[in-house]
């Protein structure tokens, strides 16, 4: 199968959309956009998230050993897109961003966020599947969480 008819049918798969953020080797920090947040195990607390392997994510995941993942609301579809580009300048420019305790950023009113130490990093073709245990997490607000399906941002149903 082609890798460009692959994207065309997983864009008919519905999810959600988080920004994983990490620190970077000079204490500051660094994040992406990522649908492809999953949850693994409930003991031990374990999340997956797959991150492209020659981006500059994964090197500062690999090298951190940390990262923190912020589901997003639907009012923060520019968040989304700012962190998915490289066009756009400062990614935290967007949001009012608060550092957990592995030093991962977390964004104050994220519907909820996750902060994670990497338990492992299977590379998975050109992609690398990261396992985080979760050492902390939050539920700052109850907002209706973002969507992404069909390539477009769509308003969730608020709890
Ligand atoms: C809605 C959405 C979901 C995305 N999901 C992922 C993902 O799960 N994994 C990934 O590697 N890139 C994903 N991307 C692409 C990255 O956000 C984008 O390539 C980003 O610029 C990577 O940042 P980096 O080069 O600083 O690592 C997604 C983009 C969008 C818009």
């Amino acid at each position: 199968m082609e890798s460009q008819d692959l994207r065309t049918v997983m864009a008919q798969w519905a999810t959600g959309v988080v920004v994983v953020t990490t620190r970077t080797a000079d204490g500051g920090r660094h994040g992406m956009t990522a649908s492809s947040f999953t949850s693994v195990a409930l003991d031990p607390p374990l999340v997956s998230v797959c991150v492209t392997s020659s981006g500059a994510t994964c090197r500062m995941i690999r090298h951190s050993g940390v990262f923190a993942v912020n589901m997003l609301g639907s009012d923060h579809r520019e968040v989304g897109r700012r962190f998915a580009g490289p066009a756009l300048g400062d990614r935290f420019a967007l949001g009012d961003w608060a550092t957990a305790s592995t030093g991962a950023a977390v964004l104050a009113d994220a519907v909820a966020w996750l902060d994670c130490v990497v338990a492992a990093c299977y590379p998975a073709g050109d992609h690398t599947i990261v396992l985080g245990l979760v050492r902390d997490a939050a539920m700052p607000r109850p907002a209706a969480p973002l969507i992404y399906h069909d390539r477009t941002y769509h308003e969730g149903i608020a709890r």
